[in-house]
């Protein structure tokens, strides 16, 4: 079986920049791949590499998990599964440290970033945090790895080390390859839509998030700044505000940036965004409804001890050959 492995960090609340910059692109890979199997982890290992509140984490894994159901992924090529419940991972971690040089590590711009933040307690796990996305990768043989833009460096680094490990072993590992999209809807904050719609933003009233209402839902794209040029078309540089709200409209509805413009051009800003605010509630509506089942129901439960039990499987018994090629433990029967 041919596998498709990709992470998600539990942090915050989803909001529709997730949503149209990554959920809905997995659901539409998952289609296209459908020969494939998803192997789609929730990363908690990899939160923890910064300090989190427990009760927070725990509910963060849980919301997310129904989130990515809820949006649509279907069950027939999916494993969902939480990293941590899949032991081979920490394990395979540690093993991947030993074919990982420092200098490789250093490099990382994610840990350069991060530690900077966080310059009092940069932890270790901080800094071998690639190895253990190496090994999420390579336990599972995967043949595509779905990523942003922002980790394809910890991507490169996964390639050399299983390149490095089959160099010495002979083909041990498949060379994974990334699988970046190609324009990714980059949604902007509705209130400073110079900056990335983010829910670290402070300000509220800057984006929508998955489970607001249908009235909060229409309240923040009424409120949302735009210009007070009063015409319609799309220009990011002098018209971020709008161009935001075409390219949301464009995103939800599946045209293209010009048909949101060709529709649009002779309707007021104020028309617009109740256009916009009926377009956006209409789609997250059913997601929501779905996501409100899912969290209360026996049914995700069962999903992810399903894909645990499938991702232990495979794990274990390739965490167990490369313990076998290491010379690690007793010699096998
Ligand atoms: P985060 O929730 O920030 O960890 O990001 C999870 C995924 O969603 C990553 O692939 C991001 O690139 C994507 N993402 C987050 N915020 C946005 C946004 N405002 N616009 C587009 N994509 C986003
Ligand atoms: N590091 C990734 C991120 O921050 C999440 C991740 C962890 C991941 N392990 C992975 C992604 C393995 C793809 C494959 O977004």
């Amino acid at each position: 079986m041919k596998h498709i492995v990709s992470g998600i960090q539990p942090t915050g609340s989803i909001n529709i920049g997730t949503y149209l910059g990554s959920i809905r692109n997995f659901v539409r890979l998952q289609r296209e791949y459908d020969e494939h199997h998803f192997m789609l982890f929730i990363a908690d290992l990899h939160a923890i590499t910064i300090p989190r509140d427990r009760l927070e984490l725990r509910k963060t894994i849980k919301e997310l998990a129904a989130m990515y159901l809820a949006c649509g992924l279907r069950q027939e090529n999916l494993s969902l599964f939480i990293q941590s419940e899949v032991p081979a991972h920490s394990h395979m971690s540690y093993l991947l440290q030993c074919f990982t040089y420092m200098g490789e590590l250093e490099r990382m711009t994610q840990f350069k970033d991060k530690a900077q933040k966080h310059e009092k307690g940069v932890t270790a796990s901080l800094f071998t945090y690639p190895a253990l996305m190496a090994g999420d990768i390579l336990l599972y043989d995967a043949e595509y790895v779905p990523v942003g833009e922002d980790q394809k460096q910890h991507l490169e680094l996964t390639r050399d080390i299983a390149i490095r490990v089959n160099n010495r072993f002979g083909e041990f590992f498949t060379v994974p390859k990334p699988l970046i999209p190609k324009v990714g809807a980059r949604i902007m904050s509705l209130t400073e839509p110079t900056a990335k719609m983010s829910k670290s933003d402070a300000n509220v009233k800057s984006r929508i998030n998955m489970l607001d209402t249908d009235d909060i839902i229409r309240k923040r794209i009424r409120s949302a700044v735009t210009d007070s040029e009063a015409s319609f078309y799309y220009d990011k540089t002098n018209k971020p505000g709008l161009s935001n709200l075409i390219t949301i409209y464009s995103a939800l509805a599946d045209i293209s940036i010009e048909a949101v413009e060709q529709k649009y051009k002779d309707v007021s800003y104020k028309d617009f965004k109740e256009a916009l605010a009926d377009l956006v509630i209409e789609n997250l509506r059913p997601i929501r409804q779905r996501y409100h089942e899912l969290i209360q129901s026996k049914e995700l439960d069962a999903i992810l001890d399903e894909g645990a039990a499938y991702a232990s499987k495979i794990s274990n018994k390739k965490a167990a050959k490369f313990n076998h090629k290491l010379g690690l433990g007793r010699k096998r029967k």
